[in-house]
């Protein structure tokens, strides 16, 4: 039982959040602690971003930016982020009314749910979903729509997606690219969802926090397609692009109209996002484009390492076009349930992982699935690898 489900129910609207599955990554981590486990289960960067970076924070910091920022967020970081929107992916943006800085990407998710979906509404998700959508939608008191992605290699059905959507969709929740899959949507795919957006008159919530962890060709965000930046919102994370994940800013991106929606609900949820970190970002937004190639490549030797090892112990684990995550399936080692699984593998082996079934609302859809991160040094990944050598006799 959660906190939330011991409470007594007030007498409004109850929120009902038990299940939605975070506790899930509580458990594993504080079994991690207890086994002292590598864990490749919370998707955390081991080693900081950018010392420049560091640097500018700390400068912000000494020069007594203490106090509120405006609620939209410095302007100095607005420009960054609409010139980084503009240079990369040609969507022009007007930095005083189509940027709005929040408090992570996790606030920019839970401000455009509430903003633009209600009771009443369904909100379409590409499943398996971050579990941050679930608790979102619930919050908003929509209903959410889950459209699976199929096969080995979790791709878009096009049918599944026109059959989700009906009268009552009034919001396309999008992750491009997709955690927990790896999954980049083509070029096809994304045109499908626009042609359906389009048709439905919806908006699209973009979250593209893993924009520059793409390992096979470049990120395209939907809002670049035509006539998809007039109903798009897209979401950025500075904890995702430059590694400083605790730093917890984000932004939210769009034509000023849906701009404004989710500016009016943030301004009740957190008011403004911390002043030194938003003078820091802005600096981390002018890197050259060595960054960028610098952290992807080094992810994607990281990736490599990861899959090719857990596929030598007997996993059958799918290549992630993006992100820092690798789905794997448990079923040749003969296990049947990856909840069961990852409660085993700090124990017995000294690691720690997420069983995928939390990332999907019928958990059986699921269930043979484990998700990895790869997001670590390459030695505290080889060393999660020697730890679960013993896997590959234990069939
Ligand atoms: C798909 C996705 N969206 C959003 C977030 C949250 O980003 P932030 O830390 O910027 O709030 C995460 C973090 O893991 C994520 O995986």
């Amino acid at each position: 039982m959660t906190d939330v489900e011991q409470r007594p129910a007030p007498p409004g609207r109850r929120v009902r959040l038990a299940g939605v599955g975070s506790n899930i990554f509580t458990e594993m981590s504080a079994l991690a602690a207890r086994h002292r486990a590598v864990n490749l289960a919370q998707g955390f960067p081991d080693t900081p971003g950018p010392s420049s970076v560091t640097e500018a924070a700390v400068t912000a910091l000494r020069a007594g930016h203490h106090q509120y920022p405006p609620v939209p967020g410095l302007p100095a970081l607005r420009a960054a982020i609409a010139d980084h929107q503009r240079d990369r992916y040609g969507i022009m943006l007007d930095p005083d009314t189509d940027v709005v800085v929040t408090t992570g990407a996790s606030e920019a998710i839970a401000a455009a749910l509430l903003a633009f979906a209600g009771p009443g509404d369904e909100v379409v998700v590409l499943e398996p979903y971050y579990d941050s959508y679930a608790a979102g939608v619930e919050l908003a008191g929509a209903r959410l729509v889950p459209v699976p992605l199929t096969g080995p290699d979790f791709r878009l059905d096009p049918a599944a997606l026109r059959a989700a959507v009906t009268d009552r969709t009034r919001v396309l929740l999008l992750n491009n690219p997709h955690n927990p899959t790896g999954t980049v949507l083509n070029e096809q795919e994304l045109a499908e969802l626009a042609r359906v957006a389009a048709a439905h008159d919806l908006v699209v919530i973009s979250d593209e926090v893993y924009e520059h962890l793409v390992y096979e060709g470049r990120h395209r965000p939907i809002a670049a397609l035509p006539g998809m930046f007039e109903r798009t919102v897209t979401i950025g994370s500075a904890g995702k692009s430059f590694s400083f994940t605790g730093w917890k800013v984000g932004w939210a991106t769009g034509p000023a109209e849906l701009v404004a929606g989710v500016l009016a609900v943030k301004q009740y949820l957190s008011f403004a996002s911390g002043t030194p970190f938003q003078h820091a970002v802005a600096e981390a937004l002018r890197l050259p484009e060595s960054h960028y190639t610098e952290l992807r490549d080094s992810l994607r030797a990281r990736r490599d390492l990861l899959v090719e090892g857990l596929g030598a112990l007997g996993l059958r684990p799918r290549t992630p076009e993006g992100t820092y995550f690798v789905l794997a399936d448990v079923r040749p080692l003969g296990a049947a349930d990856g909840l069961e699984f990852c409660r085993r593998l700090p124990p017995r082996y000294g690691v720690a992982a997420i069983p995928a079934q939390v990332f999907y609302s019928a958990p059986e859809a699921g269930r043979h699935l484990v998700r990895f991160v790869f997001c670590k040094e390459e030695e505290v990944l080889r060393d999660a690898l020697r730890r679960l050598a013993p896997l590959r006799t234990a069939r």
